[in-house]
Formats: C-alpha cells, structure tokens, sequence
C-alpha cells in the first residue's frame, strides 16, 4: 500500500482526506513518492515546480513553500505516520535498536501541534495496537520504529547516526517551508498493509 492508498482507505487516513480540497496535497504525495500520476496531477505539479515531467524516483528531499494554515503540520504528520508504521525497518537495525523517525518542529508550540496530529492518528483503531509507549515527544511503535517530535532542530539531535535518519521537518516559526527528507532504503521493504 503507497501513503495516497493509505489517504484514501476507509480504516486509515480515508476518513481525513475525505474533502476536495486536499486534492494538491494528494498531488504532492504523489509526486514526492514517485506514484503514478492522477488526471490533472502533471499540470499541477508543473505549474508548482517548473519541473516538466513526473518523478520516476521518490523524493530523498522536498522543500515546500506553503501559506499559513495550508496543512503543512498535519501532512508531515500523516507521512511521519506512514513512514513510522507502514514499513519494516527490522533488516536495518541491529539487536536491541530502535529507528528514530524525527520531525523536527521549531518551537514547542509547534511541536505540541504535531504531537497532537501524529497523537490523532495513532489512535486510528488499525494504528492503534502499534503504539507501544507515548512519552513526551515521542511515540514508540512495536516495530522498533520510535516517532520523534523534538521541539528544537538542536546538534544532539544529528547526532544520531545518518543510517538511523529520517525526518519531516519545519524549520522556523511562522515560517512556510517545510522540508521532508525521505528515507533512500524506503522503498524496497515490503509493505506491512495489503
Ligand atoms: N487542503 C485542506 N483541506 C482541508 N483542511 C485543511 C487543508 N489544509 C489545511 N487544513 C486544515 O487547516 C488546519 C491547519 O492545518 P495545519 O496545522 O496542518 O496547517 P499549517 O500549514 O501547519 O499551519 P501553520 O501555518 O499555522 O503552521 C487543520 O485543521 C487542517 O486540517
Ligand atoms: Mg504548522
């Protein structure tokens, strides 16, 4: 199952999107996880990006400039969800260790927003029963998968080894740039939903 799949499933993020009017955000996905395009998906894209033709490869990064209230926050939270439950990390982390997938909020205020997100959908019955522990700024999912909600882009926090990395993150306050950086080994694990 790809994100869009997910976006549009009754017992997953379906209910959510159910309005028109996430139509470009569905666009985006499609665009940054190199899923066949929809009618009309190229001429969006086109006119966003100045790019002319579809990604044949999914995105490792994405810069997306965005108005306030646009749904940045909440789309970030959906693909940290996604990413987090809907992949097996297992053949990549050693005994014992757990994938950290951060979004990196740059303030607590926004932090609690995504916190809040991500918090809504695990609770999504189906998600539910991943949820291991929610501590302050964290989830950990019984994937050995731990969702990250940092409120600072702070050095400790690069330091995690780059193997374990992979984020969606707003950088500043009031700013409208969000920037997803996409896991390179994503794609050849087998989807956990069918
Ligand atoms: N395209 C859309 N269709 C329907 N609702 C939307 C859409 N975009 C955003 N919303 C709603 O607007 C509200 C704000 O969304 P969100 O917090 O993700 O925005 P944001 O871009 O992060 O805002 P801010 O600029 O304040 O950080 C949420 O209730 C969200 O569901
Ligand atoms: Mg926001």
């Amino acid at each position: 199952m790809n994100i869009v799949e997910a976006c549009k499933h009754p017992d997953l993020f379906g209910p959510l999107f159910k309005n028109a009017s996430w139509r470009a955000w569905m666009t985006l996905l499609r665009a940054l996880f190199a899923i066949p395009m929809a009618k009309d998906d190229l001429a969006l894209y086109q006119d966003c990006t100045g790019r002319t033709t579809w990604p044949k490869k999914q995105f490792k990064e994405a810069f997306l400039i965005c108005g306030r209230r646009a749904g940045k926050s909440f789309c970030m939270a959906v693909i940290a969800v996604f990413l987090a439950c809907f992949f097996n990390y297992r053949p990549y982390l050693n005994i014992g260790e757990r994938g950290t997938l951060m979004v990196i909020a740059a303030d607590r205020k926004q932090a609690r927003t995504i916190m809040r997100y991500i918090r809504g959908l695990l609770q999504i019955p189906a998600l539910a029963k991943m949820v291991d522990n929610e501590r302050a700024e964290s989830f950990d999912l019984n994937n050995m998968v731990t969702i990250e909600i940092p409120p600072l882009h702070t050095p400790q926090r690069e330091d995690i080894p780059l193997s374990q990395r992979w984020w969606t993150k707003l950088p500043s306050p009031g700013r409208t740039i969000a920037l997803c950086r996409l896991p390179n080994f994503c794609a050849p694990c087998a989807p956990r939903w069918r």
